[in-house]
């Protein structure tokens, strides 16, 4: 088991295929794009099954989502869900997207043993998609959306960020739509966590702010069950269906985390906040064993934070930004 001082027990774990992306979300990375990983940086496909298979065969992770970057440029993903699919015990798997290519790959991922997905997708105007993710792929996002769901990739849950001055009129509108095509929308607050390092705690738009705007629309009734997902949920109208707010920033989750990071070049990250990594591809790649690596895994679960220390006067972004190290 994955355990901390803290009483926590990691039993999620989180892999980032890529650092890359077609998109350049401003709240993520800047025009030019980063210094991208080399790919003899990068867990090859064998590596990524050795160490996901320690983690569900060793270490009690019972759940697996395939991260960025933009996983789907990872050549071979069908192939790699499929035998972390035949892994045993079977996690259960999924993948956070900004659903560029989906559509042609929604059914062959469902095939091949991938559970769900999670979309990025901020706003429902071509035009404002386009000024935050400097490219025209909208429709395809739209595509591959409608795809996931007719695969059966379900439940299909939609991100969001609002950033201010662009697309913070849009929540209850976006709820509308989601609502209607069957989506479970969830609105994510700006974290410390772009590139740029140009997050400001005055210009997010708060968890309070958007449920505000959104209870002048809808009925909103909180549901009991929560566990760790970072959203809270809502029922809307009565149900069935629902709303969340991951609200990161000012309604913290720490206290029930239970996640554990593999960055795309092998690092375990205990945080999304953590300024401190855990090398796993040096002692892979020197031929530890996988009770050695399950060891040096655990270690690096138990030393976990409490929280994110966004609060303290003297929190620190982390040196990854967001996007190299898989949301
Ligand atoms: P579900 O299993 O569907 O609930 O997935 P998820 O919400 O955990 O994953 P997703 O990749 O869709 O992430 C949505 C948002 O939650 C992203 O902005 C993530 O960065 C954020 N998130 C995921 N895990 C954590 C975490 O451990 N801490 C914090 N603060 N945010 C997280
Ligand atoms: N703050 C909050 N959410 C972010 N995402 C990317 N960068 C940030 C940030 N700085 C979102 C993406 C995607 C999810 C994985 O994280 O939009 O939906
Ligand atoms: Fe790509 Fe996601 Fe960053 Fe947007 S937020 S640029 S989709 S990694």
């Amino acid at each position: 088991m994955l355990l901390d001082t803290h009483g926590r027990t990691a039993t999620d774990l989180r892999v980032s295929l890529t650092d890359r992306c077609n998109l350049r979300c401003t709240y993520c990375m800047p025009e030019e794009g980063l210094a991208w990983l080399a790919k003899p940086e990068l867990l090859t496909d064998d590596e990524i099954v050795r160490l996901v298979g320690v983690a569900v065969g060793r270490l009690g992770v019972t759940d697996v989502r395939f991260t960025g970057g933009e996983p789907l440029l990872r050549r071979g993903l069908v192939s790699l869900v499929e035998r972390c699919a035949a892994l045993g015990p079977r996690p259960r798997l999924s993948l956070t997207t900004n659903g560029i290519g989906l559509e042609r790959v929604a059914g062959p991922l469902r095939e091949a043993g991938l559970d769900r997905v999670n979309v990025s997708l901020d706003t429902l105007s071509p035009e404002t998609f386009e000024r935050m993710t400097r490219r025209r792929r909208h429709a395809d996002v739209l595509r591959g959306l409608a795809a996931a769901r007719d695969a059966g990739l379900t439940p299909v849950k939609v991100n969001a960020v609002l950033m201010p001055g662009v697309n913070d009129t849009e929540a209850p509108e976006l709820l509308a739509w989601a609502l209607a095509e069957g989506y479970e929308l969830r609105f994510i607050e700006q974290m410390p966590l772009d590139a740029q390092h140009g997050w400001q705690r005055a210009e997010m738009i708060t968890a309070e702010r958007i449920l505000t705007a959104l209870r002048r629309r809808f009925t909103l009734t909180p549901e009991e069950t929560r566990g760790s997902a970072p959203a809270e949920r809502w029922l809307v109208d009565g149900g069935p269906g629902r709303v969340g707010v991951i609200a990161s920033v000012t309604r913290p989750f720490c206290r029930a985390c239970d996640r554990t990071r593999l960055t795309a070049d092998g690092q375990v990250r205990d945080c999304l906040f953590t300024r401190e990594e855990s090398d796993l591809r040096g002692p892979l790649r020197d031929g530890a064993d996988d009770a050695r690596l399950a060891e040096l895994w655990r270690r690096a679960m138990w030393g976990k934070k409490a929280g994110s220390g966004l609060d303290e006067p003297t929190f620190q972004q982390p040196q990854r930004p967001m996007s190299s190290i898989g949301g």
